[in-house]
C-alpha cells in the first residue's frame, strides 16, 4: 500500500486520517439483505436513507447497456469494495467478474458472494495488468485520488483493458460548493468539520478525462449520473473506448 510502504508519509504522519486509512480498515455493516449489505458496507449508508438496491440494480444495468456489456464478455471493478455496483451486473449477465479494493473485509465479501470471481487486495496505483478484462471501471472512486494519482490509475486502467475503460459517479468540479454545502449540511457542521478536516473530497472537470481520451487515442462518451438522491448533474460518468476496437 503505497501510505504503508512510502517513508515520507509513514510515521510522520501516522496520526493524520486519511482517506486510505479509513478504507483499509473499512468493516462490513450488516443490513438485512446481502446486496443491502454490500451497499452500506461500500459507504452508501453516509446519506440520510442507505441508497436503495433498485437504485444501484437500474445504474448498473443502465451502464451495462451503454457499454454495451454480454454475457461473453468480462469486467472488472478498480475500487470494488464489496461488489455493491458489479453484483447487478453478475446476477443477470454471469459474466467474468473481477476487482480490487484496499479492504480486505470487503473484498472478502465480495469472494464470497460472487463465487467465481476474482477479487483481490490491492491498490489501484499499482494495478495488476496482466491478465486483462474486456470492460475496466470505477465507481465512486476518483474522488479519493488526487489528480496525478488518478491519471495514472486511468493509464493501468488502459493497460488493464481490451475494449472500453468506464468511470462512474465523478464529482463535478461545476457544483464543488453545492456539494461540499450538502455535505456539511447532511452530517452537522461540528461533527462534518471534525471528520473530514484533513479529508477532501477532488471534484472534476469534464475536460480533464476528454483531454486524457485524446491523449491515448480513446473515444469518449460522457453522461451525467448521481448516485444516491444527488442531483443527477452533480456527478457525471465517461466511457472511453479504445479507438482500434471501435
Ligand atoms: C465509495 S466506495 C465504492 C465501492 C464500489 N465501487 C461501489 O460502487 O460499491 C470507494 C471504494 O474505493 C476504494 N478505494 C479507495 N482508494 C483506493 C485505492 N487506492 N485502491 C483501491 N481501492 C481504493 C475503497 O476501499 C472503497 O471500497
Amino acid at each position: 500500500m503505497r501510505l504503508v510502504d512510502n517513508p515520507m508519509t509513514d510515521g510522520f504522519h501516522e496520526d493524520r486520517i486519511t482517506w486510505e486509512k479509513i478504507w483499509i480498515n473499512r468493516k462490513v455493516v450488516p443490513r438485512k439483505s446481502r446486496h443491502e449489505t454490500m451497499i452500506a458496507s461500500d459507504g452508501f449508508d453516509s446519506l440520510p436513507n442507505l441508497t436503495s438496491e433498485l437504485h444501484f440494480y437500474r445504474v448498473a444495468m443502465q451502464f451495462a447497456n451503454t457499454l454495451p456489456l454480454n454475457k461473453f464478455e468480462s469486467i472488472y471493478e478498480v475500487g470494488c469494495g464489496s461488489g455493491a455496483f458489479l453484483y447487478p451486473l453478475y446476477c443477470e449477465y454471469g459474466c467474468r467478474v473481477g476487482g480490487v479494493d484496499l479492504s480486505p473485509e470487503l473484498v472478502e465479501l465480495a469472494n464470497q458472494t460472487m463465487r467465481d470471481g476474482k477479487f483481490s487486495v490491492g491498490d489501484a496505483i499499482v494495478l495488476d495488468t496482466k491478465e486483462r478484462y474486456d470492460h475496466v471501471f470505477a465507481h465512486s472512486v476518483l474522488q479519493y485520488f488526487v489528480p496525478s494519482v488518478t491519471e495514472q490509475v486511468l493509464v493501468n486502467m488502459v493497460l488493464k483493458s481490451n475494449l472500453t475503460v468506464s468511470v462512474l459517479d465523478i464529482p463535478n468540479q461545476l457544483f464543488l460548493l453545492e456539494q461540499e454545502q450538502l455535505r456539511e449540511r447532511r452530517l452537522g457542521q461540528d461533527n462534518y468539520r471534525e471528520r473530514y478536516r484533513s479529508l477532501k473530497h477532488t471534484y472534476y472537470s469534464k475536460s480533464f478525462f476528454r483531454d486524457f481520451a485524446e491523449r491515448n487515442n480513446l473515444h469518449i462518451t460522457e453522461f451525467n449520473s448521481s448516485v444516491g438522491d444527488l442531483p443527477e448533474d452533480y456527478r457525471f460518468g465517461v466511457i472511453m473506448r479504445k479507438s482500434d476496437r471501435i
